[in-house]
């Protein structure tokens, strides 16, 4: 069977490369020619841990083109994974979409296709597919294709994991349509799949669920996981900042919450929020298609509020004991908006750095992969960079811990901590559990202050630090 990826990001690319693992012909489609180039030479534009192997590995079944008339006629499946990024009313950007559909209608065969959709699209897209498809095929009389909702729940960093063994796969379409699409799933089904050894086999998996639907059933999972995912998240952080109030602990808190099986233990992590290219988008696009039924949706509306507040929150932290930020020197452990990944879009350090530039504060950033990223993407943005930890560190007044890559976690922070001026810590993913030994504040989000002692008198008060 022959498939084609239209869209090489991070949903295309991870697609792509595992369809072609598990044996198929694979061509990914990009109007980008430099990144079809690179892809060619075997470049990922991207950072996902395990992809570059697999790459290597599934080579031989992967063709790179930026031209539909070489991708589209032979397909049997055609996969859509071009991105639809956030419009400034909370619609998602489908002029990308279209143009790939309109680019797909003209070169279809006359043999049956199947268009799937993997992008997230608003409820509601599957059907303008094939309505745009119909107006634009040149084969409309005698072709045969029918589009598949077929949406992705892969994170970044865990991509492979996520992909190769999924806890469930949906698809929604006709009974003819979602047939084929099980097939060609059909190696992942079986229970004894096995993925390359370097992607780790979850603890207890077995198969994925298949869940056969409708279309527009298929497109309301896809948004209702992900806005659920980040309403846990958001209640995490609204039980954290009563946990600081009366003195408890979140992590005590939710570990005691996440044994109730109806709960379970993970999202319930609390921090700066959440970030990413997923879940503010998609609980906002959400929230904008209830409103075009006039339905108000106040449930996600505060789960976005309180997320929000979680990245002031973190200022304020800072505020709380250096008081004035302006001339002091602010080290931001941590770019993108989660570990493993170089993904810089929605990152809270983004917030962070720009509120503290606002305040008068210097940066000092570090991140072990994201900084080139950086450099070409937030450029409205002004900071120094670190080239370590350590350095970052080295005369700043305060550190914010805005990532919790491994790296800071395995940190043997009483040593870190030393080359500060001042030791305010605003540990922003609660990632510090040892005993602070020298003299600091450690801020933790939904942890009263637990292993803090104070700065020596000549350090604090506010007009001292940073002397
Ligand atoms: C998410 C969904 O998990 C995935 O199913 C969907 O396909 C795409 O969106 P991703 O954005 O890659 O994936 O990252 P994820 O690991 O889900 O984390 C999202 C954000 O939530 C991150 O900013 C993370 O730091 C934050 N988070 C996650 C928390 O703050 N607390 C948690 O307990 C878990």
């Amino acid at each position: 069977m022959n498939v084609t990826i239209v869209g090489t990001g991070y949903v295309g690319l991870g697609t792509a490369i595992m369809l072609a693992y598990l044996g198929y012909q694979v061509t990914g489609l990009d109007y980008d020619e430099e990144k079809i180039q690179g892809l060619r030479d075997g470049i990922l534009p991207i950072y996902e841990p395990g992809l570059a192997e697999l790459l290597t590995a599934a080579s031989p079944n992967l063709h790179w083109t930026s031209r539909y008339e070489d991708a589209i006629p032979q397909a049997d499946f055609i996969f859509v994974c071009v991105g639809t990024p956030p419009l400034p009313d909370g619609h998602p950007n489908l002029a990308y979409l279209e143009s790939a559909v309109r680019s797909i209608a003209q070169h279809l065969d006359g043999k049956p296709q199947i268009i799937v959709n993997k992008s997230t699209v608003p409820i509601g897209t599957g059907d303008w597919v094939m309505r745009t498809l119909e107006e634009h095929a040149a084969l409309y009389a005698t072709s045969h294709y029918e589009v598949v909702s077929n949406p992705e729940f892969l994170r970044e960093g865990t991509a492979l994991g996520d992909s190769l063994y999924p806890d469930r796969i949906v698809l929604g379409g006709s009974g003819w349509a979602t047939e084929r699409m099980r097939a060609l799933y059909a190696p992942l089904i079986e229970q004894n799949f096995e993925a390359p050894a370097h992607v780790p086999r979850p603890r207890g998996y077995e198969r994925p669920a298949l869940v056969e639907t409708t279309l527009t059933s298929a497109e309301m999972i896809k948004y209702s996981a992900n806005a659920f995912l980040a309403l846990k998240i958001s209640y995490a952080n609204e039980i954290a900042g009563l946990c600081e109030c009366v003195g408890a602990d979140i992590h005590e808190v939710t570990a005691g919450i996440g044994l109730d099986h109806r709960i379970g233990t993970r999202f319930l992590a609390a921090g700066a929020g959440w970030g990413g290219s997923c879940f503010g988008k998609d609980t906002s696009a959400l929230i904008s298609t209830g409103q075009d039924y006039g339905y108000n949706m106040p449930i996600l509306r505060a789960a976005m509020s309180v997320n929000a507040r979680q990245r002031s929150l973190v200022i304020e932290k800072l505020q709380k004991h250096l008081r004035l930020l302006k001339g002091k020197r602010v080290a931001v452990l941590g770019m993108a908006f989660k570990p493993d990944t170089d993904d810089l879009r929605d990152a809270p350090a983004h917030d962070f750095i720009a509120r503290l530039c606002q305040l008068g504060a210097t940066v000092v950033a570090y991140d072990p992969v994201a900084m080139p990223r950086a450099r070409t993407e937030w450029g409205d943005l002004h900071y120094l960079e670190a080239t370590s930890a350590h350095a970052a560190l080295e005369g700043a007044d305060a550190v914010i811990v805005a990532t919790e890559w491994a790296e800071f976690r395995s940190m043997n922070w009483n040593e870190a901590l030393c080359v500060m001026r001042n030791r305010v810590i605003v540990d922003a993913r609660n990632i510090i559990r040892e005993p602070l030994t020298v003299p600091a504040i450690l801020e933790q989000i939904g942890r009263d202050h637990p292993h803090s002692s104070f700065l020596p008198a000549s350090a604090l008060p506010a007009d001292k630090v940073g002397a």
